[in-house]
């Protein structure tokens, strides 16, 4: 039988179960966590939660629901093989867009023709990501983020919720962009960076 591990029993691990049995594409789906406090009972009803030696073993299919990004990369490290995206139904993802393994894509977010995720990217609740955008490994779009067209985004870059970034910026490595920020122009160095026009904060 196909067994979905989610791998990752916090929040966005929830976000992702709920959006997993929505998807009704895996007749099994569990969870796990590097933290044994959170590998007894279940995630939601219906998805248990299980120690992580057992789990890898028995999944098909992984994906790693870790918020962190430096986290989620070495979990994928550790994992790679049997990566899989989930998307919630309530998703729209164009057949003319890329994603790459192990992707979240959540309720009600838009990607559009032509834009490509790398590795392990989080497109969360409401988030649209325009055409011809590019958005790198790790990378977190948060809730209701607006990228525009031919937006280049990063790895591991969190684009807080809320902000907007106009056409054809570009935006480097590891940069985290504030809550509601407006970027209006590339950040081209490590940061943090927020506000209206956005401005380097670190
Ligand atoms: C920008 C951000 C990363 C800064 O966090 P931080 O490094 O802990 O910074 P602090 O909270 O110490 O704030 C530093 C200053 O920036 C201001 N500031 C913080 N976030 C800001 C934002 N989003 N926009 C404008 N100003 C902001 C603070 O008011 C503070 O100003 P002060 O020095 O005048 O008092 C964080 O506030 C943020 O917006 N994170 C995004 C969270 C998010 O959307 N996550 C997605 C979850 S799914």
């Amino acid at each position: 039988m196909t067994t979905l591990l989610i791998f990752g029993a916090g929040g966005h691990g929830r976000v992702v179960a709920d959006a997993a049995l929505l998807a009704a594409h895996w007749p099994r789906v569990v969870a796990s966590d590097r933290d044994p406090a959170r590998c007894a009972g279940e995630l939601l009803a219906g998805v248990a939660l299980v120690p992580p030696a057992e789990a890898v073993r028995a999944a098909t299919a992984i994906h790693v629901a870790i918020g962190n990004a430096a986290s989620r990369e070495r979990e994928v490290a550790a994992l790679a093989g049997r990566l899989v995206s989930v998307s919630h139904p309530a998703a729209t993802v164009s057949a003319y867009a890329q994603l790459g393994a192990g992707c979240f894509v959540a309720a009600q977010a838009v990607i559009a023709p032509y834009a490509r995720l790398g590795i392990s990217v989080i497109v969360n609740h409401g988030a649209v990501v325009d055409h011809d955008v590019t958005v790198g490994d790790f990378s977190h779009i948060a809730p209701l983020v607006a990228l525009a067209g031919g937006v280049q985004v990063g790895r591991r870059v969190l684009v807080g919720s809320g902000a907007s970034v106009l056409p054809g910026v570009r935006i480097a490595d590891d940069v985290v962009v504030g809550a509601g920020a407006v970027v209006a122009d590339h950040l081209s160095e490590p940061g943090v960076y927020a506000g209206v026009p956005a401005r380097r904060l670190k």
